[in-house]
């Protein structure tokens, strides 16, 4: 039997206009985490991918709609199988499970897919690099997303805060100080593919509008990251602020998000953004650490579905 587990992921800044070349920040967040189980089946039997969350199992060759929540698994699969250049299906059981919450901007597939690549690469006797499983992984993220730009994968599968910059190598991110984030979810799941096929209708129609915004949110990451690599910490939060209005202005936020945005501000947070595609999902919220508690309890009276705290470690 062979485990694999992957942690979920916070993008600290440049959301959507990462996907237009821009840079953005994420950090991997352990708290939340899929878990990816192959096991030996008897002879003949084939491969059997099990949901235990979804309650589903099905035979890997099951036909499914593109729709279905086992298609991107089962395409993983097949993805390493033709990696690793299996002649023939394996005998073998997947079975995974997630608490990463699902459409919520906290990379529930790429957290699934990185932890599916590893667990069947490495009971099938090949230990892959995190560059093979982020490559791997990025195939199911255009499955589920349509044109990613790969930050979701590359912090999940080198699980490292990461500097990021379209179809550049991955640079990890330099962290002075440790920092701590709050981050609500505001329960609504908002799937990625909408809200990037938005900005791209958006972008299409008003270039030089959305350019300029794409520029501003990625000159604050760049900005942000010598933030990170110095401690400055204050400067952190204001750029978070600053990030935000630029992605209400892309359209991507919504009520419930200012909400909670609101709720953790008024409790003492430095600064708070939505992170991931937005319209629904989670924000952050940078945190003292003898602040996060309190910002936390805030963020779920203010309605939040739940709230977790998580740090930023130092770099070794
Ligand atoms: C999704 O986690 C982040 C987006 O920028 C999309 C992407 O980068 O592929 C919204």
């Amino acid at each position: 039997m062979t485990t694999a587990y992957a942690p979920g992921k916070v993008i600290l800044f440049g959301e959507h206009a990462v996907v237009y070349g821009r840079p953005a920040i994420a950090v991997p967040v352990s708290q939340v985490r899929a878990c990816a189980v192959v096991e030996n089946a008897s002879l003949g039997k084939g491969m059997t991918i099990r949901a235990t969350d979804l309650e589903l199992a099905l035979r890997l060759d099951a036909s499914t709609a593109t729709d279905h929540p086992a298609y991107a698994l089962q395409a993983t699969v097949r993805n390493v199988l033709g990696w690793l250049q299996c002649s023939s299906v394996p005998d073998l059981t997947l079975t995974v499970s997630s608490t990463v919450p699902m459409a919520r901007g906290l990379g529930s597939g790429a957290a699934l897919a990185t932890a599916v690549v590893r667990a069947l690469s490495r009971h099938l006797g090949r230990e892959l690099t995190s560059q093979q499983v982020s490559e791997l992984v990025y195939q199911t993220e255009v499955i589920h997303h349509g044109t990613p730009s790969g930050i979701d994968n590359t912090v999940v599968a080198f699980e490292r805060p990461v500097y990021f910059v379209r179809g550049q190598p991955i640079e990890v991110l330099q962290v002075r100080r440790p920092f701590w984030l709050a981050i609500g979810d505001t329960g609504i799941a908002s799937p990625t593919r909408v809200a990037v096929g938005d900005v791209r209708r958006g972008w299409q129609s008003d270039p030089r509008t959305y350019d300029a915004l794409f520029d501003c949110i990625g000159a604050i990451a760049a900005a942000a990251k010598q933030a990170i690599a110095s401690g400055n910490l204050p400067a952190l939060g204001v750029f978070m602020d600053e990030n935000q209005v630029l992605l209400a202005r892309l359209g991507v936020s919504s009520p419930e998000l200012d909400r909670l945005l609101h709720a953790a501000r008024a409790a003492g947070a430095m600064g708070a953004k939505l992170c991931g595609a937005g319209r629904g999902g989670n924000m952050i919220a940078l945190v003292a650490q003898d602040q996060a508690k309190s910002v936390a309890t805030a963020l779920r009276r203010a309605g939040a579905a739940n709230a977790i705290v998580t740090q930023v470690p130092q770099s070794e």
